[in-house]
């Protein structure tokens, strides 16, 4: 696959075949994600597999729940043009996809969203390179329950930033549509 071909195959996946990735693969890809570059080379990102449905299905439910009672206190919250999909019982915010990979880091880190927002683009593409699909899945972060973080092993200094689904694809969807660059000026050698 060329780098173009690798851009334009890339896409959110939201069907995933009933297939399991091998977890040696899961990790040669993480090892992947981490060449991205990070501020000061801090590398802040950890990383969680969690490689079994039934659990995917509960951390669903407690994001859904979570996101919901924050809508409930707030009725501006950001997440309100979704609470009908999440107050749908069957709505699967990881789409019952095989994998999920949840990319965190220490909350006190100061460029932690983007370092591993970088990790997270690098971590798609090396999904995308090998077949993959992958979504990232900003209504699966919520994850507040005590007894669950245990479980998850995350440490109540961290901030999940990217929790991304991982699988074979069922097909790969044609591109949402892009707006134009705004490039909003180019200087050239003879202007200011
Ligand atoms: C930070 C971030 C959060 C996202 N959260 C969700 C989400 O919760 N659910 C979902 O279905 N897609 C989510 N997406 C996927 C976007 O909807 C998708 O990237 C966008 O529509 C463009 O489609 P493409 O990835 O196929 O190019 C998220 C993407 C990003 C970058």
């Amino acid at each position: 696959m060329t780098f173009d071909e690798l851009l334009t195959t890339r896409r959110s996946i939201r069907k995933y075949q009933d297939i399991p990735v091998p977890l040696d693969i899961v990790k040669e890809m993480i090892r992947e994600s981490t060449l991205a570059p990070s501020s000061g080379n801090e590398q802040p990102w950890k990383f969680i597999i969690v490689d079994n449905k039934q659990m995917l299905e509960r951390m669903s439910t407690e994001s859904k729940n979570n996101i919901l009672a924050r809508i409930d206190a707030n009725p501006d919250d950001y997440a309100k043009k979704y609470q009908g999909l999440l107050q749908n019982e069957s709505y699967n915010v990881f789409f019952n996809a095989p994998c999920l990979v949840i990319i965190l880091g220490n909350s006190g880190v100061k460029n932690l969203f983007v370092d591993c927002a970088l990790a997270a683009s690098y971590f798609m593409m090396a999904a995308t390179s090998r077949g993959l699909g992958t979504c990232w899945v900003n209504l699966g972060t919520q994850i507040h329950d005590p007894e669950m973080k245990k479980k998850l092993n995350i440490p109540d200094d961290c901030t999940i930033v990217a929790p991304i689904t991982l699988g074979y694809p069922v097909s790969i969807p044609s591109a949402p549509k892009r707006n134009d660059p705004e490039i909003i000026k180019i200087i050239t050698p003879r202007q200011e």
